[in-house]
């Protein structure tokens, strides 16, 4: 995999780790009702604050429905994001048990990295785009602005796409130095 050769970890890790990363590229393959099922299982079982789940997906695959998803993310991310076979708008709820939830944001950021595990290990290419109309996605959502915060939307599908092409290539990352502390800033 030509990937290996932009991402190289310091440390010992499980590949699909690092092996994970965002193609802007998908085939034609479609995505089936399992596979999809699969990926939201695996947000299902993330960590949350009091185990308060605040996460909140909103998927289609083909149909009026999917075309309105489309419509909710930016031209430039609708150029290649449209060719996935699947499009998830993701939510995270304000109030738990009606107080303001403030790790909700953080606890929908587990349950999404899960997908983008999940969907890596059975072979899948997934990425997130923060470039959405955000008042869109809450009208075609129909989920309020009260109750729910709109947070990005991701794309999901397969992809030929081995890390080898010119335009979009696996970018690397800083060094864990750069953001790690092990004593406190003096000052
Ligand atoms: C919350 C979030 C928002 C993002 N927004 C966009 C976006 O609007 N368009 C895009 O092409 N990529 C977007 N990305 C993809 C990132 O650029 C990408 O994840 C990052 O460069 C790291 O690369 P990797 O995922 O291949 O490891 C987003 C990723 C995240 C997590």
């Amino acid at each position: 995999m030509k990937i290996n050769k932009y991402r190289k970890p310091e440390n010992h890790i499980e590949n699909f780790f690092y092996e994970r990363w965002s193609s802007k590229s998908f085939n034609s393959k479609s995505i089936t009702k399992s596979q999809i099922f699969s990926l939201f299982e695996a947000a299902r079982w993330a960590p949350s604050s009091s185990n308060s789940q605040p996460w909140k997906f909103v998927y289609a695959t083909t149909g009026e429905f999917r075309e309105k998803l489309n419509m909710v993310l930016n031209p430039y991310n609708r150029v290649w994001a449209s060719k996935a076979p699947l499009i998830i708008l993701v939510f995270s709820k304000n109030h738990t048990d009606g107080k303001e939830n403030r790790n909700a944001k953080f606890d929908t950021g587990s349950a999404w990295m899960s997908i983008a595990i999940q969907a890596k290990i059975m072979g899948m290419n997934s990425r997130a785009m923060g470039g959405i109309d955000l008042h869109k996605a809450h009208q075609v959502s129909g989920l309020s602005k009260k109750d729910y915060s709109s947070i990005c939307a991701i794309a999901v599908g397969f992809s030929d796409d081995d890390g080898n092409s010119t335009e979009n290539i696996p970018n690397s990352r800083m060094k864990i130095h750069e953001f790690i502390m092990d004593s406190p800033i003096i000052k």
